[in-house]
């Protein structure tokens, strides 16, 4: 079992779509189940499960559950038989400690825009060096003058972070309360999340 974190301390980053994203690949690629533990009190993976199954498209390998602080700090002994556990943390306080702590994975998603990048940064900067983590840049769009001072910023603080680059997608962006039809870039943080897993 592998416990995958996305946490961020900034809002709107994608962490979410990502978790949501992730699942339904590992789904289709294993055709094993995947829990998604719900811990943001906005509850938006909660919603976007209900939303897709409202809409008659129930996620078949995909288990979306709520998480409080007792349910994250019993995990690892609760969920042995779940292949991978994916966790979509709130912003703070002591649940995303929680989160982060049991985590075998954090994953820190940002947009290619300085300020989530300060962000980016200060919430590595809160994850224990005992807990490998990787900054995931999310949203990107290749080419634009941001995205090229996100990447030079991340090499010069030699920054933890993924190879796959996701990209902004009217796709990705119309993805929510649906079950994802195409895993995009999220198939390449598969294979690297199962790289350092190996
Ligand atoms: N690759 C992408 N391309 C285009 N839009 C995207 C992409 N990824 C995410 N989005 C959009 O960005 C917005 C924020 O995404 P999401 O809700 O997943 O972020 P979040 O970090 O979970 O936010 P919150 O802090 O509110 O929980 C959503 O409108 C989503 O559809
Ligand atoms: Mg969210």
């Amino acid at each position: 079992m592998m416990i995958v974190t996305v946490g961020n301390a900034k809002g709107g980053v994608a962490k979410t779509t990502s978790v949501m994203y992730l699942a339904t690949a590992w789904a289709r690629r294993t055709g094993r189940r995947t829990l998604v533990l719900d811990a943001d009190p906005q509850s938006s993976a909660s919603l976007w499960r209900d939303m897709a199954e409202d809409a008659g498209h129930g996620f078949e390998l995909v288990d979306v559950l709520p998480a409080n602080l007792s349910t994250m700090q019993r995990l690892r002994g609760r969920c042995a038989s779940d292949d991978l556990v994916l966790v979509d943390a709130p912003p703070q306080g002591k649940l995303l400690e929680a989160a982060v702590n049991v985590a075998d994975f954090v994953i820190v998603p940002t947009s290619d825009s300085p300020l989530d990048l300060q962000q980016a940064w200060a919430t590595m900067a809160a994850i224990p060096q005992s807990v490998p983590s990787a900054v995931l840049v999310v949203r990107a769009e290749a080419g634009t003058r941001a995205f090229g001072e996100t990447m030079a910023a991340l090499d010069e603080q030699r920054t933890p972070r993924f190879d796959a680059i996701v990209r902004k997608r009217q796709d990705i962006k119309k993805g929510m309360g649906t079950v994802p039809a195409k895993s995009w870039e999220y198939a390449q943080v598969l294979d690297e999340l199962m790289g350092v897993a190996r």
